[in-house]
C-alpha cells in the first residue's frame, strides 16, 4: 500500500503514532504540526524503518489561512486518507480561562478541522475512494464542566463527522470518528490534567492509534477505545443529567495522589 495519508497534530502523541501505524502499512506521509524538529525526526524514523517517503510541513493551524495554505501544498499529492488529529484541552473554570486560549482551542479544534474535511472531501469524493478520520473523545458525549469548551469542541467534531458518515454513504469514501478515553500523551500535561482521576489508568498512544487507524481502515463510524467508558457512555441516557454533570466535575477535580 502506498496510498498518502495527511496527519495533523504528528509530532508527538496519538498523531505520530498513527504516523507510524499508517507507515508500518507501507503508506507515504504528510505529516503537520508546529514543532518542526520533532516532524523531522520522525520523518526520518519512518523513512529509514518503512522505506516510505515522508513529507513534513510546519504549520500552526490556529493561522487564519493555515488550511487553504496546507490545502494549496499539498492538493497534487492525491491525499487518500485525511486525519484530523491536532488538537487540545484546558481545565479550569471557564470564567477564568484565557480568553485567547479558549478562541485557538475552538480554531484548532473545530474550524481547522472542519475547513480540511471540507476542503479534501470534494477530491475524494470524485476520485470514489478516500478515508478522514476525525478525532473526538469520550469527552464528545457529556458536557464537561470545568473542561467546558474542550468538551464542546469534541461534540462538535463527533456531531459533525456522523453526519458526513451517513452524506458519503452512497460512496466509497468513509468518514470514522475516534473518540479515545484518557491517553498517555503530552495532552495530560498541556491540558493541566496531571493528577486528575481520569488519567490514573490512562491508555498508551500506541493502543488507541492502532485501534482507530483499524477502525478507519475497515471504514467504521465511530471507536471509542476506552472499553470502560465505552459502557458508561451507552448508560448515559438513562442517567439524571445533574448527576452525570456532578460524576464529570468530581472526576475532574479529584487529586488520585493527595489522601495516599
Ligand atoms: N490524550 C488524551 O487523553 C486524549 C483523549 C481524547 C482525545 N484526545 C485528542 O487526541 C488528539 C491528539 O492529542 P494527544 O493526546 O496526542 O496530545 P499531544 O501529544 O499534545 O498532541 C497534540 C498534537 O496537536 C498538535 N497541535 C496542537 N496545536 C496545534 C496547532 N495550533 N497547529 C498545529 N498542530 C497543533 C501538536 O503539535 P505541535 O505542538 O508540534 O504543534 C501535537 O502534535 C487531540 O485532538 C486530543 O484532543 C486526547
Amino acid at each position: 500500500m502506498n496510498k498518502t495519508a495527511l496527519i495533523t497534530g504528528a509530532s508527538s502523541g496519538i498523531g505520530a503514532e498513527l504516523a507510524r501505524e499508517h507507515a508500518k502499512k507501507g503508506g507515504n506521509l504528510i505529516l503537520v504540526a508546529r514543532r518542526k524538529e520533532l516532524l523531522e525526526t520522525l520523518k526520518q524514523e519512518l523513512e529509514q524503518q518503512y522505506s516510505v517517503s515522508v513529507l513534513a510541513i510546519c504549520k500552526d493551524l490556529n493561522q487564519p489561512d493555515a488550511t487553504h495554505g496546507l490545502y494549496e501544498q499539498t492538493k497534487d499529492l492525491n491525499v487518500e486518507i485525511l486525519i484530523n488529529n491536532a488538537g487540545f484541552g484546558l481545565l479550569g473554570a471557564f470564567d477564568q480561562a484565557e480568553i485567547d486560549k479558549i478562541e485557538s482551542m475552538i480554531h484548532v479544534n473545530v474550524m481547522a478541522l472542519t475547513t480540511l474535511t471540507r476542503l479534501f472531501l470534494p477530491d475524494m469524493l470524485r476520485r470514489n475512494s478516500g478515508k478522514i478520520l476525525n478525532i473526538a473523545s469520550t469527552a464528545s458525549f457529556m458536557p464537561g464542566p470545568l473542561q467546558a469548551v474542550y468538551f464542546a469542541t469534541k461534540a462538535y467534531v463527533r456531531s459533525l463527522s456522523w453526519a458526513l458518515s451517513e452524506e458519503v454513504r452512497n460512496s466509497s469514501v468513509t468518514v470514522t470518528t475516534l473518540c479515545p478515553g484518557p491517553t498517555r500523551t503530552e495532552f495530560e500535561e498541556k491540558s493541566k490534567m496531571s493528577g486528575t482521576a481520569l488519567f490514573e489508568k490512562a491508555k498508551s498512544a500506541q493502543k488507541v492509534a492502532q485501534a482507530g487507524y483499524n477502525a478507519m481502515m475497515k471504514g467504521k463510524r465511530n471507536i471509542v477505545t476506552d472499553r470502560g467508558q465505552h459502557f458508561l457512555i451507552k448508560l448515559l441516557p438513562f442517567v439524571p443529567t445533574k448527576l452525570s454533570l456532578s460524576i464529570t466535575r468530581k472526576l475532574q477535580e479529584t487529586q488520585p495522589n493527595k489522601n495516599k
